[in-house]
């Protein structure tokens, strides 16, 4: 058997492991986040930025690597071959990692992963595209967006080409690092003025009061008093939905598709004294809702409910007492977060979009009765799609005669004819509306 070295072997493993995670992925069985924590877990310390970094770009272009090499495969690998393959190209075309070392590493994962009948054509597909790069660049640049074409042909037609190649290309970048400050425990000045004095770059987002951007932080465990609540990861937009819901101290608040609790924690920092409920039908990811209340210091048993159930079987859960405010943070596409979920490419398919639009007009049916008479619901979702969100909120206000729309005046996103979209760019996309029932 070959001997490899200590330092050798660790390196190898990155890759396998990268591998091992990123294979259900592309046999659409489970999401990145399914497997990689497993796998980032397994992983030595230094090496787990590599992982993540080999799992992601390679599910971002994986689409476009496939058109790279479908004139160098007679048939479609299997997914763990496949895996290997994209992690080679990923490694030599985006990640700046030297040929040699790409090609004999993903070529010795292999072997450790007990492919060793792959190990010629993985070696052989690698130097083919070392050596006809141009060419073969330039035969697949028709999917150099990478994207699914039920995906592309969706954006077009909502936003037109232009803008749909822009969200496209912005889909392909990482998103930045940004911290919602739990202004229970202190002001946004005095976090930045701490990550300062630890020599953390941080720059106050523009739309939010509560955020910071930051730089150059691999693991957020280590910034200051993160394990003692200070802060959390949240994209901008997502920290626009409780200035928008609003809820003023005494309310009744209903938080219906809360998990994993990102907004939750924000409405109850954003302001004490609410009577809140947290819904989710996920049972494991309503755990993640009470783990991140625990950590944030925001968990008041008496006025905090987290309910593992289904928001629009209300009878199963609902006391008869109206809320002042829902937020409906509906299930969707996830189409505004790919670049945060690159794997929803490669997991979402065409027929999602109808069968997720179904959902959220249900659940928009089933709470509106839960409000009260000059109460607010915010709609909420991180999709693109005009289908789940201005043309959703249509259908719902044009059959919902106690409905009206609140118009949201902001410097952020664009105004729609109903709620307003954010694009993908500065900020995760997102869209908002905010209807008010009347009181009649
Ligand atoms: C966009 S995520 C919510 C994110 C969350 N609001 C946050 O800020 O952290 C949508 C959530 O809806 C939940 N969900 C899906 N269908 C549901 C239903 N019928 N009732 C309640 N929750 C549902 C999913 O489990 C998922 O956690």
């Amino acid at each position: 058997m070959k001997k490899i070295s200590a330092a050798k072997s660790e390196r190898l493993q990155v890759r396998a492991l990268a591998a091992r995670a990123l294979a259900p992925v592309l046999a659409g069985k489970e999401s990145l986040s399914d497997t990689l924590p497993a796998a980032l877990a397994a992983a030595s310390v230094q090496d787990r930025g590599l992982l993540q970094a080999l799992a992601f770009t390679a599910c971002r272009y994986a689409l476009f690597y496939r058109a790279l090499m479908k004139p160098l495969l007679q048939k479609s690998p299997p997914p763990i071959v496949e895996a290997l393959l994209l992690i080679g190209l990923a490694q030599v075309r985006d990640l700046r990692i030297p040929d040699h070392a790409a090609l004999s590493e993903t070529v010795d994962a292999a072997r450790e992963l007990g492919q060793d009948r792959v190990t010629g054509l993985i070696n052989a597909i690698l130097r083919r595209y070392l050596r006809e790069k141009d060419l073969l660049e330039a035969q697949a640049a028709y999917a150099l967006h990478s994207h699914p074409d039920w995906l592309k042909i969706a954006l077009e037609k909502d936003w037109g080409r232009e803008k749909a190649a822009a969200l496209m290309l912005a889909n392909n970048q990482e998103g930045p690092l940004t911290l919602r400050i739990n202004t229970r425990q202190g002001s946004r000045e005095s976090y930045l003025e701490k990550l300062r004095a630890e020599e953390i770059t941080a720059a106050p987002c523009v739309f939010s009061a509560v955020g910071l951007r930051v730089r150059d932080v691999s693991d957020v465990r280590t910034l200051p008093d993160f394990s003692h609540g200070a802060a959390s990861v949240q994209d901008e937009a997502a920290q626009l939905s409780a200035p928008l819901l609003d809820a003023k101290a005494g309310m009744r608040v209903l938080d219906a598709c809360a998990a994993p609790g990102g907004k939750t924690a924000h409405i109850l920092e954003a302001t004490p004294d609410l009577v809140l409920t947290a819904l989710d039908i996920s049972p494991e990811r309503c755990l993640r809702v009470e783990e991140n209340l625990q950590r944030l210091q925001l968990q008041d048993t008496d006025r905090v409910k987290v309910l593992a159930a289904d928001a629009a079987a209300t009878n199963a859960w609902w006391d008869g007492k109206p809320f002042d405010r829902i937020l409906l943070d509906a299930p969707c596409t996830a189409t505004g977060v790919i670049r945060r979920h690159p794997d929803i490419k490669l997991l979402r398919r065409q027929s999602d979009v109808a069968a997720t639009v179904t959902l959220q007009a249900a659940l928009l049916d089933a709470l509106w009765p839960l409000l009260a008479p000059g109460g607010v619901l915010l709609y909420a979702t991180c999709s693109l799609l005009k289908a789940e969100n201005e043309e959703q909120i249509a259908a719902f206000l044009k059959k919902t005669g106690s409905a009206r729309e609140l118009a949201i005046s902001a410097e952020w996103g664009e105004v729609r004819p109903q709620g307003r979209q954010l694009f993908t760019g500065d900020t995760d996309g997102f869209y908002y509306a905010r209807l008010i029932k009347t009181a009649d």
